[in-house]
């Protein structure tokens, strides 16, 4: 099994642990899975309830939270650690010019075109800049526009299909619909994204995402020609995830009748397990009074159900009567709380024993 190429950093495993807001990976987590040779990703979602104390506005926690978890995931690993950044955030772009003045390794954005994200760039800038996707047309467009308007490729494309915990880039009808699959989305992106690679010589790998648990799932998925996995459900149930335990058990109870669809404030279908809270949403008794945060640009306090930052904040917190658990669609599978490193030496030899048998049978 070969690392990942991004720009010029190469990982030891192809394994990226998805950015998980608010708060479920934070340098805990991404510091561990750096640790064991994949790339660690921090959700910038957030971040201000976090570090609510370190200032007055919520602005201004959100940066001093992402430079210290940065800065706290740097001092534990010499791995790769990247950030996640919701196009949908209103302060996306001081979470970018954040990442790239404490020299993140990587950014991950999606939830979004991130049309603009090159622009951020500073002469001294080293951080590789990935687009999240939902489609060959989207990896397209961003680029095409990239490469027009600031000269720059993406380092690599993550495309990230319907079984996907947290939001999804999929309208309620195509979660369900076959031609929407992953193992349909993965071939169409390499090929679109192989067009650029050829004309501007540079390298673009495709990495899948969503609802990959297991080894096995990551080589069906490789075959198809994506070059690694980006993985976030897994990790939830490990001691190095950053969530309180009652979040982490949800998981472990749950049972795949329990994840649920769900419509988000973001204005994006999302899956997550179902519990009290989202039972309140339903029965309509959780709608907001006010907005202290003004978080999303998407989100408008008078019509929307319930604060989603609030609410997922609280269950980060293990307040799980007011607040839910984001999850993929085997998010059930969990059965224990492991290490990310048990969890990394699963995935790589399940992989090994499917590449085995593939080989035998060959
Ligand atoms: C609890 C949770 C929170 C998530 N938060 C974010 C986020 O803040 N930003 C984002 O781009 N994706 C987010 N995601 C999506 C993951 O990064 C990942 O791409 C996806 O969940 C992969 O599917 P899997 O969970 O089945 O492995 C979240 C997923 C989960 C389960």
């Amino acid at each position: 099994m070969k690392g990942l190429k991004i720009g010029n950093l190469t990982t030891r495993v192809p394994i990226i642990q998805g950015g998980m807001g608010v708060g479920i990976s934070l340098s805990g987590l991404a510091s561990a899975v750096a640790n064991e040779g994949g790339v660690g990703v921090i959700s910038c979602a957030g971040l201000g309830l976090i570090y609510k104390e370190k200032a007055k506005t919520y602005m201004e926690s959100c940066i001093i939270g992402l430079r210290e978890e940065i800065q706290k995931a740097k001092q534990k690993t010499n791995g790769i650690v990247g950030v996640n950044i919701m196009m949908a955030l209103t302060n996306f772009g001081d979470m970018v010019k954040t990442a790239i003045a404490e020299k993140a390794d990587v950014i991950f954005a999606g939830a979004g075109l991130p049309l603009d994200l090159p622009k951020y760039r500073t002469p001294e800038c080293t951080t590789k800049l990935v687009p999240i996707v939902s489609s060959a047309r989207a990896a397209k467009i961003i680029c095409e526009k990239w490469k027009t308007l600031y000269n720059y490729l993406p380092d690599l494309v993550v495309v990230e299909g319907p079984k996907a915990g947290g939001h999804l880039g999929f309208k309620l009808n195509q979660i369900n619909d076959p031609n929407y699959a992953i193992e349909e989305l993965i071939p169409q992106v390499v090929n679109e994204v192989a067009i650029f690679e050829e004309k501007y010589n540079q390298k673009i790998p495709v990495v899948a995402a969503g609802g990959i648990y297991t080894g096995a799932d990551m080589h069906k998925i490789m075959q198809l020609g994506a070059q690694g996995v980006q993985i976030a459900s897994r990790f939830v149930t490990t001691t190095e995830c950053d969530a309180d335990i009652k979040f982490k058990n949800t998981y472990l109870t749950a049972s795949d009748q329990e994840v649920e669809i769900i419509q988000s404030p973001v204005g994006m279908p999302g899956r997550a397990l179902q519990g009290k809270f989202l039972e309140n949403v339903k029965l309509g008794l959780t709608r907001p009074k006010s907005c202290p945060y003004n978080c999303l640009h998407t989100c408008d306090y008078k019509v929307v159900p319930y604060c989603i930052i609030l609410a997922l904040y609280n269950a980060y917190k293990g307040n799980m009567d007011k607040g839910y658990a984001f999850a993929g669609s085997n998010a059930y599978l969990s059965t224990k709380i492991s290490t990310v490193k048990e969890v990394i030496d699963d995935i790589l030899e399940k992989y090994n024993l499917a590449e085995a048998n593939q080989t035998v049978l060959a």
